[in-house]
Order: structure tokens, then sequence, then C-alpha cells
């Protein structure tokens, strides 16, 4: 029997078209551009028309990367969907990327680990792949945030945050190469609900008592997000540090051995402070949240999709990533790229 082995074989990403500054947002919701950069690092991000649903993102970055991989759209077998924000409670935006993609037929997972979300699908394609279930495998982290902020100055501190993008990867499966050709390594995840409520969304929901949603609910507005910001920030550098950490010890590697790192993008201070602890040079780190903000389960084929077309990342290089985000979720992958 074939020992498989999976890879990248292809990126894409989509935003859209409007970006909005820091200074954009100064106009409405009592804040600053200072403050906005010093805290976090972002300069602006991109928010949908309202037209605009996160499958129709997750399309625009499919196409790119299975146009990237080279391969026709019907050598896909297999849809994972990573979103926090679906087009609808159900079905999963995955049943609705896979109609607008026209390969209906083909099994369409949606999963809901928020900004591990990644790393969570990219450990599920793989095992997928191992087992020779699937051979080709689309992989998508796609947001529309902007839709569920309180974008008044009550909600600002939550609102500057966040920004609406796609990302796609093909997970591909090939018989098992040599360690320097493109492969998945390995992948190290973790949950703990003890922390659930210290960033979520209370509402609509079937905790809330009779009903899902009602006029209350929407007054004390819980359903938008909320966030311990101090309390998730801590956790987020221990816990992607941690992981990290273990993933590369488990591979018998070290930081100089690791080409490039590409985290999760939810404040650059969260990233520096990880590179900090681990003795990351700054050259090795890819960041985009300037440009994004946090695009939650999008971050790090985005990041994938930018840093390709920068020129940072090439074939065979050894790549690093970790997340960390709601849940608490957190995890870590390695990959020849
Ligand atoms: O992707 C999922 C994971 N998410 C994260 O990892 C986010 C983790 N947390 C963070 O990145 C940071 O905690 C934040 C960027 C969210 C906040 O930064 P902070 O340094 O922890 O600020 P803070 O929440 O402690 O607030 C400091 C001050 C407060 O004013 P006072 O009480 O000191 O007078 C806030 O009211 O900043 C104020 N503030 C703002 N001011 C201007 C909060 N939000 C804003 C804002 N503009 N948007």
């Amino acid at each position: 029997m074939a020992n498989w082995q999976s890879y990248i074989s292809g990126v894409g990403a989509f935003v859209p078209e409007k970006a909005f500054t820091n200074f954009d947002l100064e106009k409405t919701l009592d804040t600053s551009d200072e403050w906005i950069q010093q805290r976090t690092g972002i300069v602006k991000r991109h928010w949908a028309d309202d037209d605009v649903a996160t499958s129709d993102l997750a399309v625009k970055a499919s196409e790119e990367a299975i146009a990237d991989a080279k391969i026709d759209k019907h050598d896909i077998d297999c849809i994972i969907f990573a979103t926090l924000s679906p087009d609808h409670d159900f079905p999963g935006a995955g049943c609705f990327l896979q109609e607008k993609l026209g390969l209906n037929g083909i099994p369409a997972f949606d999963i809901r680990q928020q900004c591990t979300g990644y790393i969570y699908g990219l450990s599920m394609a793989d095992a997928f792949i191992k087992t020779g279930q699937y051979k080709n495998i689309l992989l998508v982290g796609a947001e529309i945030h902007s839709k569920g902020l309180d974008r008044t100055p009550e909600g600002r501190n939550v609102s500057v945050l966040f920004g609406d993008g796609a990302g796609a990867t093909i997970i591909s499966s090939k018989e098992s190469g040599g360690d320097n050709d493109s492969h998945i390594i390995s992948h190290d995840l973790h949950a703990d609900g003890a922390f659930a409520k210290e960033l979520w969304i209370p509402a609509p929901g079937t905790a809330n008592g009779a009903d899902r949603i009602n006029q209350t609910m929407l007054d004390e507005k819980l359903n938008f997000g909320f966030m311990n910001g101090r309390t998730v920030f801590m956790h987020a550098v221990k816990r992607m540090s941690e992981s990290l950490a273990f993933t590369l010890k488990s591979n018998n590697c070290t930081i100089d051995d690791v080409d490039l790192f590409l985290f999760h993008q939810a404040n650059l201070r969260i990233n520096d402070k990880v590179g900090e602890i681990m003795g990351i040079p700054a050259e090795k780190v890819f960041n985009t949240i300037q440009d994004y903000g946090n695009t939650t389960a999008a971050t790090i084929p985005l990041g994938m999709r930018d840093a390709v077309k920068a020129g940072r990342l090439e074939k065979g290089m050894l790549v690093g990533l970790a997340a960390f985000g709601s849940g608490f979720t957190w995890g870590s992958s390695l990959l020849r790229y």
C-alpha cells in the first residue's frame, strides 16, 4: 500500500476592495491612528460591501489557489471551510462555497476553531490525505467580520481590530518523498473551554434561555463580539510559544532550521513577544496585520499567499505556523512548503 504524504500544492487569497484606514475610523469611533498602531500594529483593514457573503470571498481565494495548484477544479475531492462568520447559521458555509464553485457532490466540512481554524483544518486535511481518503482538499479560511462589529464608540475596543478576508490552500497527496521535498510534517492542537467566554459572541444561541435571540439581547448588544483583551493577549503569547516549542522539539528542529514563521495576526505585539521568547530573528516572521487587521481563520493562508508574492516563501522552505484564538484554541504546525 502506498505511503501517502500531504503537501500544499496551491495558495490563494482575497480581500474586499474597500480599505478603511485608522484615520477613517477616527471619524466615528472615538479612537486614533496612534492608539491603534501603537497597541496593535494595524494601519488599515478591508471591509466587504453589504451584498457580499463570506463564501463569496472564499470563492475568489479558492479560484486563485486552484490555478496556483495547476489542477482542474474537479480534481478537488473535499472542502474544509474554517470560519466563525458563516453566510448563515446553517447549512455550513462550505456548502455555499461548494455550490458557487460548481463542485456539487463532494463532502464539505465547516469547522469552528476561530483564529486557530486554519491550523485545525490543516491537521484534518493532512490526516485525510495520509489515510488515502482524499487526494486534493480545498482548505479555506474566510471571514466577514465587518457585519458583526459594534461600530459605535462603545465597541471601539473590538471593532478596530478585525478585517474581512479569505485565504485558501489546496492540500494534495503524493507518495512519500525525501525530507527536503514539500510535505506537511506535524501539528500540535489544543483547546481550553474554561476560557470560552473571554472572547465570544453570546447571541444568537441556545444557551440564552427561551429565545436564541430577542430584542433584549439586541439592546444589550449580545450579538457583537466581547473580548477580555488583556487575558487573551497574555494567554496568546504563552500558548503560541509553548506550542511552537513543542512542535519544533518533537521534530528535532531549532529556530535556526526554520526559514519562515507565519503566525496568526491578532496583534503585532503578540507576535513580537512570541519572537522574543523563542529567540526568532524578526526577519523570519512574516506579518500582514498592518494591511488587513485580524481576519481570524484567514490570517495564515492570506499571509502565505502574500509571502509567496513578496518572494519571502519558496518551495522547499521549512515553515512554522502558530495560532491562538477564541475557545481558547491554539496550536502550531511544521511543514516543508
Ligand atoms: O484573534 C483572537 C485573539 N485576539 C487577541 O489575541 C487580542 C488580544 N488582545 C489585544 O491585542 C489587546 O489587549 C488589545 C489591542 C485588544 C487592547 O490593548 P491593551 O493594551 O490591552 O488595551 P486595554 O484594553 O487595556 O485598554 C487600554 C486603554 C483603555 O483606556 P483606559 O481605561 O486606560 O483609560 C481603553 O478604554 O485604551 C482604551 N481603548 C481605546 N482607545 C482608543 C480601548 N480601545 C481603544 C480604541 N481606541 N480602539
